[in-house]
């Protein structure tokens, strides 16, 4: 018996003994972790929340094994499913963006497109180098000139960080770029990596506001002669919240960003829901014309489409009072894109998505004989290749991105860029929570997530038998149609009129 006593006594007290030690080993792995995690510079999450931070990465990692019995699958989280952000992930990670085992897409979607590949496509040493799109040439003093066709939708500095701005700006220089300021105006951090800009003059023009709030050529001109500054985007209305103004909490109006668009520090940032001079067509054409006179280069405007009569008025207008009154590109945003906040039922109900927009735009600039003269960029949900590829089937030039580049940047859709509380230091002004954003981390990211976006649409562009993606067009891709059931996209989506058109998108 006493030995029994003996025993246990000996075998509890190296259990105490064990387990104090396991736990001091415990304490010191998570004192090494926290340092490790608030010192490395990768990856945003465990900076911010060192040693935590680490169990987002294990249940990714454990979700793919899981994810069959009790997650959501790949294809149904919203506004992005896992499908397509883990493809900007590994692609802004230069990670292998190859998938396995079959499509987990069910292809009978009303709405889904499919490219169709060419019996004969052209080997790669057949395929010439990429060609410019040329914006406002013989319109402006200065056309702009760029080879890429994926570029960085506007996001205000306010919207997002400066760390955020400053990786946007160094990244789109590395991959040739053109990075949008959104309607905050221009600060220091969007001139610090040498990108091309387009400067966006929002409803209340800030930046290039006199003190009455009216718009300022003597700003335009200052700003037009940084040489950075390639294009101007006068905004009417953004997909996510058509006929309302930018909305800025006062909680990110910092004193940096009160300076930078000249309105009171502290107070919310609310902008006008239209250009007040801005009452007609006729009043819209003679803005586009007197900032492009003002500041000598390519003048556009970026709308989110609804009711679309107004279309016909516009060209007609154009054509009557000639080419010199076009805009030299539109931006057209799909009623699903993104914003920083944003009244539900806008962001919800309002406008129509590109698939119905872009085409009727592109159709309408056919039939007016103004589609060589006016450059067509579109926005909305298109971060992955395949969307691209679709837009420049259906007619567009170029496409431009905001959440995709929030993606690449770390953007987990924590769903909180209207509050300043970002987890990722995107779109929040707290300092401790920006600490996790390391611009030159980041900056590379931004830069390998285009460049092999680009690349991937190339494949898609090479498989449908075109030597590159802006010859893409309608004969290229079907639409699925409410019978489950693929139709050409020029016979789903060509309005007579434009059938007749023979003006076309210019290639060069
Ligand atoms: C955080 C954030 C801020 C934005 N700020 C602006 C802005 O200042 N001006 C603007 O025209 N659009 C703004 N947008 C809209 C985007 O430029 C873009 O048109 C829209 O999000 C669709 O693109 P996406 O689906 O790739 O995000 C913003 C979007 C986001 C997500």
């Amino acid at each position: 018996m006493e030995i029994l006593k003996h025993f246990t006594t000996a075998f509890l007290d190296a259990f105490a003994f064990l387990f104090a030690l396991g736990l001091m080993a415990l304490v010191i792995a998570v004192c090494w972790m926290y340092v490790v995690d608030i010192r490395q510079t990768t990856h945003t999450i465990r900076r911010n929340y060192p040693v935590l931070g680490r169990f987002r990465y294990l249940f990714e990692y454990l979700g793919e094994f899981f994810r069959q019995y009790f997650f959501s699958q790949d294809r149904e989280e919203l506004p992005f499913n896992r499908a397509q952000r883990s493809w900007v992930y590994r692609a802004a990670k230069n990670l292998d963006s190859t998938v396995a085992f079959g499509s987990t897409l069910p292809l009978n979607q009303p709405g889904d497109f499919l490219f169709l590949n060419a019996l004969i496509p052209p080997l790669d040493e057949e395929v010439p180098a990429r060609t410019a799109i040329v914006f406002g040439e013989g319109y402006a003093r200065h056309p702009h000139s760029t080879y890429s066709f994926f570029n960085i939708s506007a996001m205000s500095y306010g919207a997002i960080s400066g760390p955020a701005v400053r990786a946007l700006s160094h990244g789109a220089a590395k991959a040739g770029l053109w990075l949008n300021t959104g309607e905050g105006g221009i600060s220091p951090f969007h001139y610090e990596g040498g990108c091309d800009i387009v400067f966006q003059i929002g409803t209340a023009k800030y930046g290039v506001r006199d003190s009455e709030g009216q718009l300022s050529d003597e700003k335009l001109r200052e700003i037009a002669a940084h040489e950075q500054v390639r294009m101007f985007e006068i905004k009417l209305s953004q997909g996510a919240k058509p006929g309302k103004g930018g909305i800025l909490p006062a909680a990110k109006v910092t004193r940096i960003i009160a300076s930078t668009r000249g309105i009171p520090e502290g107070h919310d940032s609310i902008s006008p829901n239209r250009h007040p001079e801005i009452r007609c067509i006729n009043d819209l054409l003679g803005m586009i014309r007197h900032v492009r006179d003002v500041t000598g280069k390519p003048t556009g405007i970026k709308f989110a489409l609804g009711e679309s009569s107004w279309l016909d008025e516009f060209c007609q207008r154009i054509n009557a009072l000639g080419l010199d009154h076009a805009p030299d590109f539109i931006t057209l945003d799909s009623a699903d894109g993104g914003t920083g906040a944003a009244p539900q039922s806008l962001m919800d109900l309002m406008g129509l998505p590109l698939r119905s927009s872009l085409p009727l735009v592109v159709d309408k600039l056919l039939e007016y004989g103004l589609r060589q003269r006016i450059r067509v960029v579109c926005s909305g949900k298109m971060v992955n290749p395949a969307g691209v590829a679709a837009a420049l089937c259906t007619g567009a030039d170029c496409v431009n991105s905001a959440r995709g580049f929030m993606f690449a940047l770390g953007c987990i859709q924590a769903l909180q860029c209207n509050k300043n509380t970002c987890p990722t230091g995107i779109t929040t002004h707290d300092p401790d929570l920006q600490r996790g954003l390391d611009p030159r981390d980041k900056a590379v990211r931004v830069a390998s997530y285009a460049t092999n976006l680009m690349h991937e649409v190339e494949i898609i562009a090479h498989s449908c038998g075109v030597p590159e993606p802006r010859l893409l067009d309608r004969r290229h891709a079907c639409v699925i149609n409410a019978q489950g059931l693929p139709v050409p996209l020029s016979e789903a989506y060509t309005s007579p009129e434009a059938s007749k058109a023979h003006d076309t998108r210019a290639t060069q």
